[in-house]
């Protein structure tokens, strides 16, 4: 057992130490940002839609106003993760140790051919994880994996008022046209390069081994909290100890 503890501990510290060493470049203003630890982000697959649906439907009302673009109810959020075209679209993903979905993007592809070069963005951030750029990542994540599938323009329909995601598409080079109180963004992409086919390769990758050594680490964890749970049961149930 503790071989096994050593190895994970040994695994996740390697995983980080990757990761630092491949972080974003420091800005000119360092001294008044951290550099943020590199965020693994990986693409989710219809397995996750249970997670999806406990992290969307975790988002107060005002936070689903501003993702939906309308006041979605549970149902509504129900049918939209049901309706997930994990075949067409992609969904990125950023995990915490617990394996709780603390955000997600959508880049949703228009179903009609005469729209193939074009795609939208949709994201969300649990109140908890926000401020971290997390809702940034993503946005990066899912312009590179547009630009690396051909896409042109990457739209995001925001509410005028969304100071924070139309932040994000600003800082990311979008246009933003602002039409009352909705706003659209566009952000144009230049094609695909080896250098972006290969980051988002290895990206995926890393992004995939750190979510395993996480399902690794949790399983474990569950382990000895059941094997806790069964000695704290024998010790209680000796009839030389007091009840
Ligand atoms: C919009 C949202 C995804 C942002 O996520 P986040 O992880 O907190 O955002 P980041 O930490 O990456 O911040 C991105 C930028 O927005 C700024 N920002 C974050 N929250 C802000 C706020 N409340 N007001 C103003 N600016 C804000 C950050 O300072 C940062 O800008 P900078 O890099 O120039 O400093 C998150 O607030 C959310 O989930 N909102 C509800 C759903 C939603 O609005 N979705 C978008 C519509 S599709």
């Amino acid at each position: 057992m503790t071989e096994t503890k050593a190895f994970l501990k040994a695994s996740l510290e390697a995983g980080k130490d990757y990761l630092r060493a491949h972080a974003p470049h420091p800005p000119a203003n360092a001294l008044e940002k951290p550099v943020p630890l590199m965020v693994p982000i990986r693409s989710l697959g219809a397995n996750h839609r249970e997670r999806i649906a406990t992290h969307l439907l975790a988002l107060v009302e005002r936070d689903r106003y501003l993702r939906f673009g309308y006041l979605a109810n549970d149902e509504q959020i129900q049918r939209y993760v049901d309706s997930l075209n994990f075949e067409r679209d992609e969904i990125f993903g950023i995990y915490n140790r617990k394996l709780e979905l603390l955000a997600m993007a959508h880049l949703a592809y228009a179903p009609d051919k005469n729209c193939e070069s074009c795609a939208e963005f949709g994201v969300s951030v649990n109140k908890s994880a926000r401020g971290r750029g997390y809702g940034a990542r993503l946005f990066d994540r899912a312009a590179m994996h547009a630009r690396n599938d051909g896409v042109d323009l990457m739209f995001i329909h925001a509410l005028s008022e969304n100071t924070a995601m139309l932040k994000i598409a600003r800082n990311a080079g979008a246009t933003v046209e602002r039409d009352g109180s909705e706003s659209e963004a566009y952000l144009r992409l230049t094609p695909p390069t080896f250098d972006t086919r290969m980051t988002e390769m290895l990206e995926e990758q890393l992004a995939q081994a750190d979510y395993r050594i996480k399902v690794q680490a949790k399983h474990f964890r569950d382990f000895l909290a059941s094997a806790q749970r069964v000695r704290c049961g024998a010790a209680g149930a000796r009839p030389d100890q007091p009840a």
